[in-house]
């Protein structure tokens, strides 16, 4: 039997993504964070460490490039959307360079662009490094056309000498200037065309301070940072000020103190002006080096801000903005559940334990379950837990082809039930989910040697829910 299923439903192709509703193209109806997105070509969303830029209403999302191989710099790639759900590719914006600063084997992340509306031009500062993070320096790189393609000019300057530090964002101001946050608590001003840097605002000198980023509302700079914890997860925190040149008064953490930042690192904060409010998208990245490319997944979530407080004080798995500005929740992504002991839909082959009543799990490669439910949508849910590894997930269509696969991650440094895997909306039908567990984990030496990461290959599966 198994060797059957092996045949038809491993051999197939993967084809074009299905279409919804008479829409070709991959189709989501809010904003899920914590699972792959795919985008209009059905491949996974890969832009991490990234920002956003809105124009003539587009948003216009560019972030780090990833492989499920290596840690290398694969490009900064330019995604755009009408909706922030649904993401079309638009190109790699800035590919890997024949050699230098951005050539193979080095590292580029957190790229942010701003357009200079001094010179009309587009500018994209970022991380540059070596693979043992030994040589950092900001670079940045120009273009003409909000996606590229991008040319790389090398080192942002300051009197004359590149800046040699690792994590950084970049902020605009309302009345047009633009400033590089480094990690540590560093702000220095860019010059009028963005191409260099004109002055050191302020050294903060806070302790690590990772991922920064900085918003303003009502005359109130928001400064938020990470712990220096590599890819794991930490408590983010936060800084206030009234003027860029501080001072900063430190304000804690934004989100409840144990989620880890709902499980992510900060990358941007999006204001979003609405008609009746400006909404802020707190923009972070839940890692998974080095599977980066498939893995790791987007937390974007409503950023509550009160005067002079932020908060996430609830982790809202699916909402959205509507034309309107105003916020939308969905508690739940679908409504028919089937739990893992439904022997109708599901089909288990290898050593899977019944945890609890609701949880089963495996950790050896090659363990797998396939699921079966007629439906417009799944999402699948299961435990995040410390020893949590990867698995393979596919979606097959009733003629036994692949519409959609991914590789998922499993793991948290707290046990918390999440979606792990979620298909766009698919036409109304018969479908099939297969999931194989690959026996592996991550785990990264951080920038301070400390080693982090999961402690086991476990898979623990909690429900499906199906949208009908
Ligand atoms: C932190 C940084 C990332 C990256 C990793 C690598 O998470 O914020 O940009 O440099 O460390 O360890």
């Amino acid at each position: 039997m198994f060797r059957i299923i092996k045949f038809v439903f491993f051999v197939m192709p993967l084809l074009p993504p299905c279409t919804a509703h008479g829409q070709s193209k991959p189709y989501y109806t809010a904003i899920h964070s914590g699972v792959p997105w795919f985008d209009d070509r059905g491949r996974i969303v890969s832009a991490h460490g990234a920002n956003i830029v809105i124009e003539h209403g587009r948003y216009y999302l560019f972030g780090e490039a990833h492989s499920d191989t290596s840690n290398a710099f694969a490009g900064f790639n330019c995604y755009s959307s009408t909706d922030l759900r649904n993401w079309k590719f638009e190109r790699t914006a800035l590919p890997v360079q024949d050699s230098g600063r951005l050539g193979p084997d080095r590292v580029g992340e957190r790229a942010k662009v701003l357009k200079c509306a001094k010179t009309g031009e587009y500018v994209m500062v970022m991380h540059t490094d070596n693979m043992r993070y030994k040589d950092p320096c900001i670079g940045y790189a120009t273009s003409k056309n909000i996606t590229g393609p991008y040319t790389f000019r090398g080192p942002i300057m300051f009197n004359g000498q590149p800046i040699r530090r690792w994590d950084m964002g970049t902020f605009q101001d309302a009345d047009g200037s633009a400033y590089l946050m480094l990690h540590g608590g560093l702000l220095y001003k860019l010059s009028d065309d963005y191409r260099s840097i004109s002055e050191l605002v302020i050294d903060n000198k806070w302790r690590g301070a990772e991922a920064p980023a900085i918003f303003k509302k009502n005359g109130t700079y928001f400064w938020l940072a990470s712990d220096l914890t590599g890819w794991e997860r930490n408590d983010n925190f936060y800084y206030t000020s009234t003027a860029l040149k501080g001072p900063w008064i430190a304000r804690g953490y934004f989100a409840p103190k144990g989620t880890a930042t709902w499980n992510s690192q900060t990358s941007f904060v999006l204001p979003i002006p609405g008609k009746a409010d400006t909404t802020y998208v707190y923009m972070g990245d839940r890692w998974s080096s080095t599977r980066q490319a498939s893995a790791a997944t987007y937390v974007w979530q409503p950023l509550q801000v009160l005067d002079s407080t932020i908060s996430l004080p609830e982790f809202q798995e699916a909402w959205k903005i509507d034309a309107k500005g105003k916020m939308l929740f969905m508690t739940q992504t679908g409504k028919k559940v089937i739990r893992p002991d439904d022997k109708q839909h599901f089909k288990y082959w290898g050593n899977w334990s019944q945890d609890t009543l609701t949880v089963r799990s495996a950790s050896t490669s090659g363990d797998s379950l396939h699921v079966r439910f007629s439906g417009s949508q799944v999402c699948l849910y299961g435990l995040s837990r410390p020893d949590g590894g990867y698995a393979l997930v596919k979606l097959y269509d009733n003629q036994g082809r692949v519409r959609f696969t991914t590789t998922i991650e499993m793991y948290c440094k707290y046990p918390i039930s999440t979606p792990a895997f979620l298909s766009p909306v698919l036409p109304k039908g018969s479908y099939m989910l297969t999931l194989a567990v690959l026996g592996l984990h991550w785990g990264w030496k951080e920038k301070s040697g400390r080693v982090s990461g999961s402690k086991g290959n476990v898979i623990s599966i909690e429900r499906i829910v199906v949208t009908k």
